[in-house]
């Protein structure tokens, strides 16, 4: 088969696109051929070493894939061939077939292609995990979205419009924003070109926001949380422009939480908010209230450069591959 390659660590350049054998599904495996699978930020950390999940060169980078069953391994009832199923794959998705445990796949969300459904675990399962489990949040309250236009941000939008809260998305350029409008944003807040604590108190009356959701880190992590009203909660989500070091004594003066978010970990050390989470994420999709959006499909050849672009900012919203 078909896949993209990292033989040794390194940037996007250095990948290859071969024929490898193809997996073949073991004991509580599935095989699927993948339709979809979505390229996140992780994706260009892990080709770099960079991640805190390890993998060992060789290996085939991607981590969640939409496809359909084409093998089940010996132990496995709850999937048949046939069955379109969606999963994390840690890594193995940049490819046309991938053996998952079944135990990390679930049933392609009712309604929706295998491109649109890519990224509801790695995204939304973020968004429900963070903003319900985590950051409680309210309806009625504002909540500020950082990346919004990257698929975590754009997530959270959505999520945050479901949950009742008044949705305030920053990203660095208009044409990033206005697909946040699009995906439901209240108001928005150009962060290149406007001081992003002053907007986001104007746009609270002074009050300051009720929740962050800081996918960026950064510089524009500490004006977010001066940004905060008083018990807000701050969530960490991501450092796709580095780790920031907060002065302590801000959380003091607005008695607010700082809550990390790892939802990867949820998975094993809380599997029943974990799966509630996917439980209702789907049950959000049947009933059409999640629509997410795909800015571009690319081929397998075409990886190398979508992580490029990734790094350079130039990707606005959701991309996947499709083999
Ligand atoms: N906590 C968890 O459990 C969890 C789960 C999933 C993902 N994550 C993390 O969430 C973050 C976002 O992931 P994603 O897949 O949504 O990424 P993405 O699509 O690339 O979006 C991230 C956004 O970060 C912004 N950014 C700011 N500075 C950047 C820089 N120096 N380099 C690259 N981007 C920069 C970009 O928006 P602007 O240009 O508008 O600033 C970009 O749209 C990542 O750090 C990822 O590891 C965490």
């Amino acid at each position: 088969m078909k896949a993209v390659v990292c033989k040794e660590f390194g940037p996007p350049e250095n990948l290859v696109v071969e024929d490898v054998d193809a997996p073949i599904a073991g004991p509580g495996e599935v095989l699927i051929d993948i339709k979809a699978a979505p390229i996140t930020f992780p994706d260009t950390l892990i080709i770099e070493n960079r991640y805190q999940f390890k993998a060992a060169p060789p290996f085939i980078p991607g981590n969640e894939v939409a496809g359909v069953v084409s093998a089940v391994g010996e132990g496995v009832t709850d999937f048949a061939v046939g069955d379109d199923v969606l999963g994390g794959s840690s890594v193995g998705g940049f490819a046309e077939q991938v053996a998952v445990p079944a135990s990390r796949l679930r049933a392609l969300p009712e309604g929706l292609g295998y491109a649109e459904a890519t990224g509801f675990g790695y995204a939304h399962g973020t968004g429900y995990y963070g903003l319900v489990h985590r950051g409680n949040l309210q309806p009625g309250e504002t909540l500020l979205v950082l990346g919004a236009a990257g698929s975590v941000g754009l997530a959270a939008i959505e999520l945050g419009k479901v949950l009742g809260a008044r949705v305030i998305a920053a990203a660095s350029s208009d044409e990033k924003l206005a697909l946040c409008t699009k995906i439901g944003a209240d108001e928005t807040i150009n962060y290149t070109t406007e001081d992003l604590k002053v907007r986001a108190k104007e746009l609270t009356e002074g009050k300051g926001v009720n929740v962050v959701y800081d996918a960026v880190g950064g510089d524009k992590a500490e004006a977010a949380l001066r940004a905060l009203a008083w018990r807000g909660r701050f969530l960490v989500i991501g450092f796709t422009a580095g780790i920031p070091r907060i002065p302590l004594n801000l959380a003091l003066l607005k008695g607010c939480d700082i809550l990390g978010v790892f939802w990867g970990a949820a998975q094993g050390k809380e599997p029943e908010l974990f799966h509630e989470g996917a439980r209702k994420i789907d049950q959000l999709a049947a009933e059409g209230k999640l629509n997410p959006h795909v800015t571009r499909r690319y081929a397998l050849d075409e990886v190398s450069q979508a992580l490029r672009d990734m790094i350079d900012r130039k990707i606005i919203g959701k991309v996947v591959v499709e083999p």
